[in-house]
């Protein structure tokens, strides 16, 4: 069973400049709800009762969003806006929030290590604050259920021009929905590139992926990634990539929650 997702929302969202100097880029809204709402909602909807925040000093407006408002609550109570109280008041009782913090943006790898502790010693979701998938069954429940102990990742198919954006999939032996994953390749070109299975940022992980990334080699860059701990991890396990169905929205990027947003209001 898996009951803890940690969604690590310390990034410093430097493809959304200007808008996330202040706001952070998860607090951006798809029609009338933040980025991150809906993250925490697929979570719920996919059996998740404690979501692991791993925030910043400078993302503190998220925990902001998910802790009670009293001032306002009542302001609305006493003016009779039952509708308007119903979509702040059970915010904060929608699960149980736990904040960790990182201090230094050092990758996305180094955000999930710093959760180790509230994770303990238990298998576990992760979702990256941008990615939101519109379809019939939340993709971390698609991923959740396809969970028997070993990792999965999800992944989509990407047009050739879009492959030197993503971590591309080196694909095995399939397994129903799963694939298994022999190696992965972060941003190559189409040519070299050893499939079109593009990974997005949600992931099922068992506990040793904490060893695994503490283990794993840092990047160009310094930073630590979870899918450089997930390579280490295929070195004594498999792992797997799960094809998730849906319309994903890349939400860390002007285009992407402008259609995110067409989508939505759409219906
Ligand atoms: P991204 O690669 O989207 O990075 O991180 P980012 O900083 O948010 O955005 P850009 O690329 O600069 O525009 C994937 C996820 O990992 C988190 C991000 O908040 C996002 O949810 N992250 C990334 C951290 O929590 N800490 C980090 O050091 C890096």
């Amino acid at each position: 069973m898996i009951k803890k997702a940690v969604l690590p929302v310390a990034g410093i969202g430097t493809r959304f400049l200007p808008a996330t100097k202040v706001v952070p880029k998860e607090l951006l809204t798809i029609v009338d709800k933040p980025v991150i709402q809906y993250l925490v909602e697929e979570a719920i909807d996919s059996g998740i009762e404690e979501i692991i925040f791993v925030i910043s000093k400078d993302k503190e407006l998220i925990r902001d969003h998910f802790s009670p408002k009293p001032e306002l609550e009542k302001l609305l109570r006493d003016r009779g806006k039952t509708e308007a109280l119903k979509q702040v008041e059970p915010i904060h009782k929608m699960a149980k929030f736990t904040y960790v913090y990182q201090d230094e943006p050092l990758g996305d790898g180094h955000a999930v290590l710093q959760a180790k502790d509230a994770v303990g010693n238990e298998s576990f979701l992760v979702l990256f604050g941008d990615d939101i998938i519109k379809g019939d069954v939340p993709a971390a429940k698609q991923l959740i259920d396809n969970f028997h102990g070993e990792a999965i990742m999800a992944v989509e198919r990407v047009n050739r021009d879009d492959i030197p954006s993503y971590g591309i999939i080196d694909p095995g032996e399939e397994n129903g929905n799963l694939i298994e994953v022999k190696s992965l390749i972060e941003k190559p070109s189409p040519d070299e590139a050893p499939s079109d299975l593009g990974i997005i940022g949600k992931y099922v992980c068992p506990p040793e992926i904490f060893d695994a990334i503490q283990n794993s080699p840092h990047g160009k860059d310094g930073e630590l990634r979870l899918v450089d701990g997930l390579l280490l991890l295929s070195k004594t396990q498999k792992i797997w990539a799960n094809l998730v169905e849906g319309e994903r929205f890349d939400t860390g990027k002007a285009r992407g929650l402008v259609a995110a947003n067409n989508a939505f209001l759409s219906g």
